[in-house]
C-alpha cells in the first residue's frame, strides 16, 4: 500500500460509497470463534488491516481462516493449540485485540500469553480492568519480562464484576470469558455500545446465556458448550461518521451506503445542529452541505448512547468552518487532541486545555483525565504536509487537505488502513483529486 497520499484541495466530494463491518465487531466476532467446537462464518467482514492481524493470530493458535467469499470469514477452531510469546509479540503489532483472546484461551488451552501491552504502543491505555475481571473469574495473572502469563488451574467460574468505566474492552473481556465460566455472572457499569450488543447476539448464537437488565448490567449464566455462528457483522458507525464528516468539510454530498440512523442518532443530532443535512434511506444515509454558514456547538464524548471519542476528530475539522467558537470534550481518553497539532499547521484555530475547561452548559465533568478543544472558525485550511498519528486522526487530516486550499501531502497512511476500508479507492470514487507515493 502506498504511504503518501498528494491531495489538491478545494474539490467537494460527491457520489456514493458503501460502509462494510464494524471493525469494533468483526475483531471480536473472530475471536468468539475460538470458544465454538465448529466453524464460524462472519460476513460483511471489511478488508482492513485488523482484522489481518487478528487473522494472523488466530492462525498463530491453530485456527484455519478462510474467505470462502468476499467478505466472507470461514473460523475454523478445530485444531486450536499453543504458542509463543514470541509469535504473537511479533504479530500484535499495536492492536488491543490480543487481550481479548485471554477468555477463550483459557478455556480451550488452560494457558493465555499477552505481549506486554503495557508499552509505548499503545500509548497509556492500561489493561487493569481486563486483569481485575481475569482474577475475579479465578484466573492467575504471572507478569514476566516477557509479558503476561494467564492461567486457570481450578477452571473459571462466574464473578460479580463492577467496573470503574464502562470499558468497551473490559465488557467484552468480561463476556468473552463469562460464557464458559461456571455458574452466572453479573456486570455491572458495563459498556452497551451496539458493537457489544452484535457480540452478544454472535455469543448468542454459538449457545450462550446472557441477558441485560437496567442500568448498565448484563448476566451471563455460563454454559459447558459452545459451536460456530453465522452471522452478517454490525455496519461501521465510525466509518459512516466519518464519511459524513467528509461531506460537510468539503462541501460535498455523500451516500454513505449501509450507514444505520439507529446506531448514529446522537452523531445525526451533531450533525443537524452544526448545519449539515441528511435524509435517511433504507439502504444507507445521505449526508450534504446544504449552503450557508455552519453554525458553532458544544461537544462531549461519552460512552453510548453518547457522542463516540471516535466521531471527534472528524468533526473538529467541519468546526474550523463554523461560524464562532465551538467546544469539545474529551472525557473518553486523557489524549486524543494530539491530531490538532497538524491542523493548527493547516490554518486551523485550535486551543487545546489539557485539564479540561469549565463551561456553564455542560454536566458535571465525571473524570479527571479530561481535556478540551475550542475550536475557532471560520479560519481558510491550507495545505500543508503532514504525518498521520492515529487511526482517526488520520482520517481528519485527509478531509482537511480535501477542503483546503492547494495541495497537501499525507504521510503514514498505515494507521488509516487499520480501520478505513479501500479508503483509496472510495476517495476516487466521490471525484477527489489526489496522487500515491510509495
Ligand atoms: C474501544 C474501541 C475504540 C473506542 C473505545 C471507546 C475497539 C477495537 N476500539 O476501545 O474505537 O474509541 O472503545 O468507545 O473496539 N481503561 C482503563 N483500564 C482498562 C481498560 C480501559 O483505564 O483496563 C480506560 C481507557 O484508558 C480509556 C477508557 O477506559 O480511558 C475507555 O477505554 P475502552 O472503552 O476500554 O476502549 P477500547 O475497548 O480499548
Amino acid at each position: 500500500m502506498a504511504d503518501t497520499i498528494v491531495i489538491e484541495g478545494g474539490k467537494p466530494l460527491r457520489g456514493r460509497i458503501e460502509v462494510r463491518g464494524a471493525k469494533n465487531l468483526a475483531t471480536k466476532a473472530m475471536v468468539a470463534a475460538l470458544l465454538g467446537d465448529t466453524p464460524s462464518l462472519l460476513q460483511d467482514v471489511p478488508d482492513i488491516s485488523d482484522v489481518t492481524i487478528v487473522t494472523r493470530m488466530l492462525n498463530a493458535y491453530g485456527v484455519a481462516v478462510s474467505s470462502p467469499a468476499e467478505g466472507e470469514l470461514l473460523l475454523d477452531p478445530v485444531n486450536v493449540a499453543r504458542t509463543h510469546f514470541d509469535t504473537i509479540d511479533a504479530l500484535a503489532g499495536s492492536s488491543r485485540v490480543p487481550i481479548l483472546f485471554c477468555g477463550p484461551l483459557l478455556h480451550r488451552l488452560g494457558e493465555a500469553l499477552i505481549p506486554d501491552l503495557g508499552g509505548c504502543r499503545i500509548g497509556d491505555r492500561p489493561i487493569d480492568f481486563h486483569m481485575d475481571a481475569l482474577r475475579a473469574f479465578g484466573a492467575i495473572v504471572d507478569k514476566s519480562y516477557e509479558g503476561i502469563r494467564i492461567t486457570a488451574p481450578n477452571g473459571l467460574h462466574g464473578a460479580n464484576i463492577e467496573l470503574p468505566f464502562p470499558s468497551v474492552g473490559a465488557t467484552e473481556q468480561v463476556l468473552l470469558t463469562a460464557v464458559r465460566a461456571q455458574g452466572v455472572t453479573e456486570l455491572k457499569n458495563a459498556a452497551i455500545e451496539p458493537e457489544i450488543m452484535d457480540l452478544i447476539a454472535v455469543l448468542q448464537k454459538m449457545g450462550a446465556i446472557i441477558w441485560t437488565e437496567a442500568n448498565r448490567t448484563i448476566f451471563i449464566e455460563g454454559v459447558d458448550q459452545l459451536s460456530g455462528y453465522t452471522h452478517r457483522a454490525i455496519s461501521d458507525r465510525n466509518e459512516a461518521a466519518s464519511w459524513a464528516a467528509a461531506a460537510l468539510v468539503t462541501q460535498g454530498d455523500i451516500f454513505v451506503g449501509g450507514a444505520k440512523q439507529q446506531d448514529l442518532l446522537t452523531f445525526l443530532n451533531v450533525f443537524r445542529k452544526v448545519g449539515g443535512a441528511f435524509e435517511v434511506h433504507e439502504d444507507g444515509i445521505r449526508f450534504w452541505h446544504p449552503g450557508g454558514p455552519l453554525k458553532p456547538v458544544q461537544v462531549e464524548t461519552d460512552v453510548h448512547p453518547g457522542f463516540m471519542t471516535d466521531w471527534q476528530q472528524p468533526l473538529i475539522v467541519a468546526l474550523t468552518q463554523a461560524e464562532g467558537v465551538s467546544i469539545v470534550h474529551e472525557t473518553v481518553y486523557e489524549n486524543r487532541f494530539g491530531f490538532t497539532d497538524a491542523l493548527h499547521q493547516m490554518g486551523a484555530d485550535i486551543v487545546v486545555h489539557k485539564d479540561g475547561l469549565e463551561s456553564v452548559t455542560r454536566r458535571v465533568p465525571r473524570r479527571k483525565l479530561e481535556q478540551a478543544a475550542v475550536i475557532t472558525g471560520p479560519t481558510p485550511l491550507h495545505g500543508a504536509e503532514v504525518e498521520v498519528p492515529d487511526l482517526r486522526g488520520g482520517f481528519s487530516y485527509l478531509i482537511a487537505a480535501l477542503a483546503a486550499d492547494g495541495v497537501s501531502r499525507v504521510t503514514n497512511l498505515g494507521p488509516i488502513a487499520r480501520g478505513y476500508e479501500h479508503f483509496v479507492e472510495k476517495l476516487e470514487a466521490l471525484g477527489a483529486d489526489f496522487t500515491l507515493e510509495a
